[in-house]
């Protein structure tokens, strides 16, 4: 989506975005998307949907900082898990939504790995201006986020096979049905994503960071921060554009092997098709699906494949893979700092980490992590990382090749007696 941006009205500064500040009274001021209406302007403001999005924060984390090895001061962690829904998707959401009921949609469906369908449901319930439709995989999708779209009302479509299956049948069933998509092949789900961007400037006082690190599932993220920094630019806002790092799961690697290993580029937007195509090919015959505790970016057919090359080239970007083991680690690095995050998100921490150890991002650079879901998303994955119980260890990530949790926090199991409980207190305090 392109605008005519010399038929708006464009501001004449980033700074000039900090009057609606103190007209936080005007829900459109308040949102973290809707206050930046001016750079996302494809409907009246007034015609925007919003339930309070984008109140999120900017935390410098000095101690996951010198665990991926960077000076301290130098890490940044964005946490959109404080969004209404508990994820960054919302950004997203309020901007497809709105769209949607621009156009007179009555229903909306995504298919989804949890979170996409817990912010279609939220922003469903709370407005009730659209049904919401959501496809899961069954068996895919971590409790937090089944819990929010039940709770919240959604149909719930649970069909056999993975997040790759239930977006291949949405993409039908809403074509079949006229249901309107919000999945991130919605191109106004982009528009509100790249207010993340926005809010991290804002948050750095309108000071670019060196890198951006996001992990990588559909890649909507990713293709919606490319596009901000590009308009960016070329609107004079900012002066450079920061590296972007996009940080796949290793069992769940399309961009990581297709960049890294089969060499795939913007190129100007002429990518080469015949590369993709054969990817795929070789995938299916092989048999390969997606497979990571990351469930969140349990994907192998990413929709904003393109896109997010785009991106790559804008931002001079790169692409890296982190374990299930590393995710988890970076996971509980993020947790003892107070700032929980379901381990997709940890991703962008297990992939910093590693770029500071090739020496590809410096120990000084200024490094900002995206936190895209929040730590109640997924106990699971928590509970069986800090468990003392063998038995929920293997079964939830020893069959993904988990081997130690280097960072467990583990309870301590006392007899219910006084003097036990002390003495154990006394000991471990
Ligand atoms: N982190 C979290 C917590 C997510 O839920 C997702 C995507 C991603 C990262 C990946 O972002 O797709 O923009 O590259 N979740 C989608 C969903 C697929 O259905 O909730 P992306």
């Amino acid at each position: 989506m392109a605008y005519d941006w010399d038929r708006l009205s464009v501001p004449p500064s980033l700074r000039w975005f900090e009057q609606k500040w103190s007209r936080r009274s005007d829900p459109y001021c308040l949102s973290g998307v809707w206050r930046f209406h001016e750079l996302l302007p494809f409907v009246p403001v007034e015609a925007c949907v919003t339930v309070g999005e984008g109140q999120t924060l900017l935390q410098a984390a000095d101690a996951v900082a010198k665990y991926a090895g960077l000076s301290a001061g130098r890490l940044f962690l964005q946490y959109e898990g404080m969004n209404p829904s508990g994820s960054f998707k919302d950004n997203g959401m309020s901007a497809a939504f709105s769209h949607a009921r621009f156009v007179g949609a009555s229903r909306a469906a995504c298919a989804s790995t949890g979170n996409t369908s817990a912010s279609l449901a939220l922003y469903c319930s709370v407005t009730k201006l659209m049904r919401a439709v959501i496809f899961v995989g069954s068996g895919k999708i971590a409790y937090g986020k089944l819990s929010q779209a039940l709770d919240y009302g959604a149909l719930t479509v649970q069909i056999t096979g993975d997040f790759d299956d239930a977006m291949a049948r949405v993409k039908e069933v809403s074509k079949q049905l006229g249901i309107y998509l919000v999945n991130s092949v919605n191109p106004f789900r982009l528009e509100g994503q790249k207010t993340i961007m926005f809010r991290v400037l804002e948050s750095l006082r309108w000071e670019v960071p060196d890198w951006i690190v996001v992990p990588g599932g559909n890649l909507g993220n990713s293709s919606a921060f490319g596009k901000a920094f590009m308009e960016l630019k070329q609107l004079g806002l900012i002066d450079r554009i920061p590296r972007l790092a996009i940080v796949n799961a290793a069992g769940a690697n399309t961009l990581n092997r297709l960049v890294g290993t089969s060499g795939l580029r913007w190129n100007g937007g002429r990518t080469d098709p015949h590369l993709v195509k054969k990817f795929y090919e070789e995938m299916d015959a092989e048999g390969r699906r997606a497979a990571t505790i990351a469930s969140a970016i349990e994907i192998n057919r990413p929709v904003n494949l393109e896109k997010c090359l785009r991106a790559l080239d804008v931002c001079d970007g790169v692409v890296r893979e982190a374990t299930d083991q590393e995710i988890l680690d970076a996971k509980a690095q993020v947790g003892a700092g107070g700032i929980g995050c379901e381990p997709a998100s940890a991703a962008s921490v297990a992939g910093t980490k590693r770029l500071v150890d090739e020496g590809v991002i410096g120990r000084d650079q200024r490094v900002v992590c995206i936190l895209t879901g929040h730590q109640l998303k997924d106990p699971t994955a928590t509970v069986a990382y800090h468990t003392t119980d063998q038995q929920l260890f293997n079964d939830v990530l020893g069959k993904r090749g988990v081997r130690r949790a280097a960072f467990a926090n583990r309870a301590v199991v006392v007899p219910n007696d006084l003097g036990e409980i002390v003495k154990a207190i006394e000991l471990y305090s």
